[in-house]
């Protein structure tokens, strides 16, 4: 069904709030869409999948805790399919979740929706699994599912109009201008995205950092499949009571963050 629905060329929506509300926009020339394709397959968006030491504690549930939540790809498959549990009624997607705060807050909160995170950072997901153990999501039959590797790949793999939602909170920023082509909201990733989504389901974006933001705006709103959801200034400046905060945006490393939420259309 919802086969690659085109684009259009950049222009403002009448609903969008006043050009002084919105960050300013950056510029495009470095948009990879001339790359050859296995090119832009390879290139890593992420900066590294090690950090500092593990406990011994984060050693074990890696070995014992990861395998059983592990999700395995099997392209076009329903992905209500990678959970055991038959209660499940939605699938949400979480690309990039750091130390799983987010991801664990939405899993307790929607018992009936299995949750996807994809982060190939393993501190952040011995973090994660360290808290689940904790939570009641950890202790009943788990609604949450972990790619511990490029969240491209999953996105790839599923089947059209089956997420409910997905969040990309606070992606790495790549703020040098060569590097603009390692930001994973592209052309191409919206393509997948606007795919893989039903209609009426929900994308969050997340970033404190502006020229990121004004990015993510110029791209998707010039992007026929999603609508911005913001009518004023105050949706996008506040988060929604709905949408915890996460490790990273406590650290307010660039500036206030802006919270976007935009529809499937
Ligand atoms: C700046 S951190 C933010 C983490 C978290 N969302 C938060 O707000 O605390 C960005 C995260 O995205 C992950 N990441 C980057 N590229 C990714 C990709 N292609 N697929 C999945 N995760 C990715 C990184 O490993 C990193 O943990």
């Amino acid at each position: 069904m919802a086969g690659s629905p085109g684009r259009r060329p950049t222009s403002s929506r009448p609903s969008s709030p006043a050009r002084s509300d919105v960050p300013p926009r950056s510029d495009v020339k470095n948009e990879p869409q001339d790359a050859p394709a296995e090119a832009r397959r390879r290139r890593l968006l992420y900066g590294r999948r090690k950090g500092p030491k593990l406990s011994a504690h984060q050693t074990q549930l890696l070995e014992t805790l990861l395998p059983k939540l592990r999700l395995a790809l099997q392209p076009g498959a329903d992905p209500r399919n990678y959970f055991s549990s038959g209660t499940i009624s939605d699938v949400w997607l979480e690309v990039g979740f750091g130390a799983g705060e987010h991801l664990l807050w939405q899993a307790e909160h929607h018992p009936t929706v299995g949750i996807i995170g994809a982060e190939p950072y393993i501190s952040g997901i011995a973090k994660l699994l360290s808290k689940l153990l904790l939570s009641p999501a950890g202790r009943r039959e788990s609604n949450i599912r972990i790619y511990d590797n490029d969240a491209r790949e999953i996105l790839e793999a599923l089947p059209d109009a089956c997420l409910g939602r997905a969040f990309i909170l606070f992606p790495d920023p790549w703020p040098k201008s060569r590097h603009h082509k390692r930001r994973f909201i592209q052309m191409n990733t919206l393509d997948v995205l606007a795919r893989v989504m039903k209609p009426g389901a929900e994308l969050r974006f997340a970033s404190d950092d502006a020229d990121y933001a004004a990015w993510t705006l110029e791209r998707i709103t010039a992007y026929p499949a999603f609508e911005w959801t913001a009518t004023r200034t105050q949706d996008w400046k506040a988060r929604p009571p709905d949408w915890p905060q996460t490790r990273y945006e406590t650290k307010a490393l660039h500036g206030p963050p802006a919270y976007f939420s935009f529809l499937r259309r």
